[in-house]
């Protein structure tokens, strides 16, 4: 993005926004727009303005973040208090001392952004006049060119914090509260007619007692400033009082607005009148008085009309010059002589200025006429200045007796007052721009803050989340080293285990019977001695005892099986003819003995011994 305030793409843009929208930026200070663009542009990820223009018609939800990013809507509760509290104690008596008891009064806050500037109005007239006075005569209009702060203005509400800045007592009185919100009392708020109102294009409001008009001037540059205080004039009742901004001190305009207190800027109007009745009566004062004179006070006279500061001549009805000054003379190179000739026939009727038609003009009008800064170029090249001012004459009966022609240098105070004007706008600029930054900065700082409020959020939420791990992580330790005690423990145990088993093998190795454990499907658990019946455990185990091939008839131990499983004693012996696995035949004693096993499922122990061989073999 280029920081060129006449970039093309830039004007492109700002006469876009005025032909869509109706927003005309023109007059706004070029830097601080450039700064608020730039900053909207870099939030939507744009680098330059042509880019943005596309972006703006291809998406139109961009022109109010676009709007709520250049129109600062900065403000509060009675803003800078001193200043309201010498509304309070000297404008308000005045205003409402200046009304007969039934007359209306009326208010205009312009640029009220989100509405505290003239609910802070309507308290300080409602504690003046009364509640019902001030519901009856009171009339504030609440204006702003930006839509959302206006929605939001109507509202009238207001966190805790939002209402700092109003005394406790005003609080109580003029807010209904719920929780921690604030409302503005209802009754109160239909006084205040909040309108959308463009201080550049709109007409103003009229019959206005009190302007309110603060920290909006300072984003216009002088020239847009200056038209919008020739409205502001025009808007104000002759005696009506304008309130600015703290960095607003009017200087474009000191001929509409006089300073009542230039600290709390409040400034009363001048009415535009004034100053020609007040020139009518000073020619009037000067002019000539009717009859002779004795001759001293035609000397006094001369010399009193020398002794003026300003160069002075007389002229009477026939255009004859009567009287002329000694600073005349000087001036414009004029001699005793000249006194009785026509003004005409002389080079001062036409230069520096047209004496001849300004001379006409006030005797016509019957009114003094004045140009100002006349300009007159010296031979040796530097030039004079001269505020010159033609009154007509006029006798006590209204007659025209004639002109006098006054010519007050200012070429001193001119120069000085053009630098001085120039270093007040400079620092009237400076301070505007100060100021206006500052706002930026509010805005910035309230952004940092609740960026810095979610991260305080999100870093609390972060500590528990770690606390709580931390408790896991130690509830998880702890069962580990339960798991491990346990663990350790198994360990042992299946030692022992292995050790009862290698022992418990060994017995049964040695055991002379055979003996199988079986479930009670019939399926071998355990088989110890191959030597009876010539098979290994490992050719048995898992086997059903049915499929058995061994030399023992074993379909007939299902029955005595099934007895000793199911009958009372769980014990069933008896003798069966076998053959051994050398093809002997004998008697086999076999005992079945139900028991349980560990997971109480039953199971049954199949014990076989070989008793005497059969007869025969
Ligand atoms: C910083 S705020 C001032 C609020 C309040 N007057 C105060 O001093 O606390 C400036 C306001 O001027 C408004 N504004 C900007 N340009 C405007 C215009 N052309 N006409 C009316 N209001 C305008 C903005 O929308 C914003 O609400």
């Amino acid at each position: 993005m280029t920081s060129d305030p006449q970039d093309p793409d830039l004007v492109r843009l700002l006469e876009y926004l005025r032909e869509s929208r109706g927003f005309d930026f023109s007059g706004y200070k070029r830097t601080t727009l450039l700064r608020r663009i730039g900053k909207r542009m870099a939030q939507a990820g744009i680098q330059d303005f042509a880019a943005y223009l596309d972006h703006l018609q291809v998406h139109p939800q961009e022109f109010p973040a676009l709007f709520n990013t250049v129109l600062i809507n900065v403000t509060r509760y009675f803003r800078d208090a001193a200043a309201w509290e010498y509304l309070r104690q000297e404008i308000i008596p005045r205003i409402v001392a200046g009304k007969e008891r039934y007359e209306p009064i009326r208010v205009w806050s312009a640029g009220v952004a989100s509405g505290e500037e003239a609910y802070s109005a309507a308290i300080l007239l409602c504690e003046a006049l009364g509640v019902s006075e001030y519901r009856d005569r009171v009339k504030i209009y609440a204006t702003d060119v930006d839509e959302e702060a206006l929605t939001q203005a109507r509202q009238g509400r207001g966190q805790a914090k939002d209402l700092e800045e109003v005394p406790e007592a005003l609080r109580d009185r003029y807010f209904e509260r719920e929780g921690n919100q604030y409302t503005f009392r209802n009754e109160l708020r239909r006084s205040v007619i909040f309108g959308r109102h463009d201080l550049v294009q709109d007409a103003p409001i009229s019959r206005i007692d009190l302007l309110i008009c603060r920290n909006t001037l300072m984003y216009f540059e002088a020239e847009t400033q200056a038209k919008i205080l020739v409205r502001l004039h025009y808007a104000l009742n002759d005696q009506g009082f304008l309130f600015l901004g703290k960095a607003e001190m009017l200087l474009s305009r000191d001929d509409l607005f006089t300073p009542l207190d230039l600290k709390q800027r409040v400034f009363s109007k001048i009415p535009r009148v004034g100053l020609r009745d007040r020139l009518v009566v000073l020619a009037q004062a000067s002019g000539l008085e009717p009859g002779d004179r004795a001759a001293s006070t035609a000397r006094l006279r001369e010399i009193m009309s020398d002794a003026l500061p300003v160069a002075y001549l007389v002229v009477d009805s026939g255009g004859v010059i009567t009287v002329m000054n000694e600073r005349t003379r000087i001036l414009f190179g004029l001699v005793p002589n000249d006194l009785g000739r026509p003004i005409q026939d002389l080079e001062i009727s036409y230069r520096p200025t047209d004496l001849r038609s300004m001379i006409d003009q006030a005797v016509h009008e019957r009114r003094p006429v004045e140009a100002r800064d006349v300009v007159r170029h010296l031979p040796n090249g530097e030039s004079q200045y001269f505020h010159v001012i033609v009154a007509p004459l006029l006798d006590r009966d209204g007659a025209q007796l004639g002109a006098s022609i006054s010519f007050a240098d200012v070429t001193s105070t001119n120069v000085l007052q053009r630098e001085l004007e120039r270093s007040r706008q400079e620092l009237e600029t400076a301070s505007e721009e100060l100021h206006s930054t500052n706002e930026e900065l509010e805005t910035t700082n309230e952004e940092l803050q609740s960026t810095v409020e979610e991260l305080e959020t999100t870093n609390e939420e972060l500590q528990s989340s770690n606390e709580e791990l931390e408790t896991m992580n130690e509830e998880l330790e702890s069962t580990n080293t339960e798991l491990q005690a346990i663990n350790t423990e198994l360990q042992q145990r299946s030692i022992q285990l292995d050790q009862i088993n290698a022992f418990m093998q060994q017995i049964m190795a040695n055991f002379e019977m055979g003996v199988a454990v079986l479930d009670k499907e019939l399926r071998v658990q355990f088989w110890n001695r191959k030597d009876l019946w010539g098979v290994r455990a490992g050719e048995t185990v898992g086997h059903a005892l049915l499929d058995l091939d061994i030399g023992l008839p074993v379909a007939e131990l299902v029955e005595p099986i099934q007895k000793a499983l199911n009958g009372p004693d769980g014990n069933v012996s008896l003798s069966l003819r076998a053959t051994n696995r050398r093809g002997k035949r004998f008697i086999c004693r076999v005992q079945c003995t139900a028991m349980a096993s560990a997971e109480g499922a039953p199971s049954v122990i199949v014990m076989m011994e070989a008793l005497a061989p059969t007869r025969g073999d």
